[in-house]
C-alpha cells in the first residue's frame, strides 16, 4: 500500500517536471496561495482537486464537518497566517451534501469525542427546528442542515479578531460560503459573502 502510494508520488512528480519544468523549485521559494479553505475532512471533497486548483494555489484547513468553533487554536493559527502572513484575499467556508458528520449530529448521542465536536450543529438544528421540520425527508433536512453549518462558519469567521483587526487596518479579505455536491461533484454559492472594503463585492450583495 505505502509502496504504491510512494510510486504514485514518482510518477506525479516525473509528469510534473516534463509539462511544467521549474514547477518545483519556484513553489519552493515561497507559497502565494489566492484562496484559504475551511472545509470537511471527507475523502471525496479535496480542495485543491474539486476547485481545480494546482499546488500553491489553495491554503487548506479541514475538519469533521467543517465546523469552525471560535477558540479552535488550530483553525485560528491556520486563519492567522492566511489573513497576516499570506495575505489571503478569498476565505471559502465549504461544507458538503450527505456529509456524515452532519448526520451524526442529527442522530443520538455516541458518547465519543465526536459529540462534543459536533455540537454547533446540534445547536443549529435547535435554532432552526421549525424551518427544517418543514423538509420533505431527512435527506433534505440534513443537507440544509449543512448549508446553515457553512453560513453559520462563516459568520464566525467574520467574528473573529483576526478577521476584525485585518479589516480594520483596510484590508480587503472577504469570506464566502459554498456547499459541494457529492452527487454531481459541483460547488454552489451560498450567497452569504462578507467582505468590507471590496466594492467589487458589495455591489453584488
Ligand atoms: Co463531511
Amino acid at each position: 500500500m505505502l509502496e504504491d502510494i510512494l510510486k504514485r508520488n514518482r510518477d506525479w512528480s516525473d509528469r510534473r517536471n516534463i509539462d511544467e519544468p521549474g514547477f518545483f523549485p519556484r513553489l519552493s521559494d515561497q507559497q502565494a496561495p489566492g484562496f484559504f479553505w475551511i472545509g470537511c475532512s471527507d475523502s471525496r471533497v479535496p480542495a485543491n482537486v474539486v476547485a481545480g486548483l494546482d499546488p500553491g494555489e489553495v491554503f487548506v484547513h479541514r475538519n469533521v464537518a467543517n465546523i469552525v468553533h471560535s477558540a479552535d487554536m488550530n483553525m485560528l493559527s491556520t486563519l492567522e497566517f492566511a489573513v497576516d502572513t499570506l495575505h489571503i484575499r478569498e476565505i471559502i467556508v465549504c461544507g458538503h451534501y450527505g456529509c456524515g458528520g452532519v448526520r451524526a449530529a442529527t442522530e443520538e448521542f455516541s458518547n465519543n469525542l465526536a459529540d462534543h465536536w459536533l455540537e454547533p450543529i446540534r445547536r443549529l438544528a435547535r435554532s432552526y427546528a421549525a424551518e427544517l421540520a418543514q423538509a420533505p425527508d431527512a435527506e433534505t433536512r440534513r443537507d440544509r442542515l449543512a448549508e446553515l453549518n457553512v453560513i453559520d462558519g462563516v459568520t464566525r469567521v467574520a467574528e473573529t479578531p483576526i478577521l476584525q483587526r485585518a479589516w480594520a487596518r483596510g484590508a480587503q479579505v472577504a469570506v464566502h460560503g459554498l456547499i459541494y455536491g457529492l452527487k454531481d461533484g459541483r460547488l454552489n454559492d451560498l450567497d452569504c459573502t462578507i467582505s468590507r472594503g471590496r466594492p467589487d463585492l458589495e455591489a453584488a450583495q
